[in-house]
């Protein structure tokens, strides 16, 4: 077996940045992966946060690409303008979404990549039959609405059995973690599966955030589970006189 990818990517969250300052905020994470966007709508979570203008100025202003992350009621009909935002990815939560595999198809088709959520008490069993609609799984660390919590420990066995579904569905599905990720955290979530990482607090509290997104990376990619290619297979075709054809 080949090793194809060994990453592991922050995405730092900026909903406790300094919104006065939300441009030199961007700027300090400049090295990260993408910049995770909190949209808060007052009702599935009780905080309210971006709507669509602000993404859409985020994405003109930030170098890196939008994780876009909606904790907002009838994703259905509101998640598909945050596509047209011009989001690089948009995630949904399983709770707020009635259709989620067509709205994923939809988020998709306007060019996005497409995530959905689960709340910590929402089991990710449900969706293991459709994990391949999606870009990305995002296993909430914290219940959803604010910054700084502690980290749930209760999450590792749901992180590690999705990584084993998209092992054995040998699937190129992210899992990201959000909530209370810090360099106290990030080992044991990257341990059980995770290769995607949301720090708020940990980055924007640090006093050089570049160098924190630096050391989280450090460390999560020494845990980070490796994907394979799946093992080459020579098969004896008929007729051509034993030449290997290959077969993945
Ligand atoms: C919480 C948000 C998180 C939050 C993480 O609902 O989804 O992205 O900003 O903040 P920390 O890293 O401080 O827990
Ligand atoms: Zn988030």
């Amino acid at each position: 077996m080949t090793e194809m990818t060994r990453t592991a990517r922050i995405n730092p969250s900026i909903l406790n940045c300094d919104f006065m300052r939300i441009g030199e905020e961007l700027d300090r994470i400049a090295t990260a992966d993408a910049v995770h966007v909190d949209v808060m709508d007052d009702h599935f979570v009780p905080n309210l946060t971006f709507g669509t203008d602000m993404v859409a100025q985020i994405v003109q202003r930030a170098g890196i690409p939008i994780d876009a992350h909606l904790m907002i009621a009838d994703a259905d009909r509101t998640a598909p303008a945050y596509a047209e935002a011009g989001a690089a990815s948009v995630t949904f939560h399983a709770e707020a979404a009635a259709a989620p595999i067509r709205l994923a198809r939809e988020l998709r088709s306007k060019g996005a990549k497409a995530g959905i959520a689960l709340r910590p008490a929402t089991g990710v069993e449900p969706l293991l039959d459709v994990l391949g609609e999606f870009d990305m799984l995002l296993i909430m660390t914290v219940e959803p609405g604010f910054g700084g919590q502690s980290f749930l420990e209760s999450m590792l066995p749901k992180i590690r059995r999705a990584r084993a579904a998209v092992s054995a569905e040998d699937l190129s599905l992210s899992i990201q973690v959000d909530g209370g990720v810090s360099r106290e955290t990030i080992e044991r979530c990257a341990e059980a599966g995770a290769d995607v990482f949301v720090a708020g607090s940990a980055i924007y509290k640090a006093p050089d955030a570049a160098a924190e997104i630096d050391a989280l990376r450090t460390l999560a990619a020494a845990h980070v589970h490796t994907r394979y290619a799946r093992a080459v297979t020579f098969v004896t075709c008929s007729g051509v006189g034993g030449n290997p054809s290959r077969r993945s």
